[in-house]
């Protein structure tokens, strides 16, 4: 396993539709190791392809709190089949828009259909905490990043502040 390089907002790769994945296969069964490491050592709870620059419809996730044994969760051709009426907001991150924070709101529930990292097909009916990171990280696969559920000018001055660090760093 390796880690891999996160994009950093506003990268335009961050804002690419990723394609489906075609054949759940060792490339991708690998990919998905690779991108669960890369998640554990930011840290982070959530992490789509498209943020280590790879165009297509996977994900992992793992909730488990810290000192809690780890549940990862892989992620292939997310498609929601049903959201609530009901909205919540939660106070969302992301390892592409570093040590910003905003309040989203989306579906309180959704279910989700995907496949596994043996390609067999998976629902999941998810609430709270998980239901938030499988849409925001079901967005990436669309290009969309949770900045753009906030109001532009917030957006705006989040993408100036990210881009004036990336400056200094460079
Ligand atoms: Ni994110």
């Amino acid at each position: 396993m390796a880690t891999l390089p996160i994009l950093v907002a506003p990268d335009p790769r961050l804002k690419l539709k990723a394609k489906p994945v075609e054949q759940v296969d060792e490339t991708i069964r690998s990919l998905l190791d690779d991108m669960l490491e890369t998640m554990y050592a930011a840290p982070g709870i959530g992490l789509a392809a498209p943020q280590v620059g790879v165009s297509q419809r996977m994900l992992v996730l793992d909730l488990a709190r810290e000192g809690e044994p780890r549940t990862p969760m892989k992620v292939i051709n997310p498609e929601i089949v049903w959201a609530s009426d009901e909205d919540a907001e939660h106070n969302e991150g992301c390892l592409s828009v570093p040590e910003h924070y905003a309040d989203v709101v989306r579906p309180a529930e959704v279910k989700v259909r995907y496949l596994d990292e043996t390609g067999a097909r998976q629902e999941v009916h998810a609430s709270g905490l998980l239901s938030t990171c499988l849409q925001h990280e079901m967005d990436h696969l669309d290009g969309i990043l949770f900045l753009d559920h906030i109001s532009a000018l917030r957006r705006n001055m989040i993408l100036r502040k990210l881009t004036k660090a990336r400056r200094s760093t460079d």
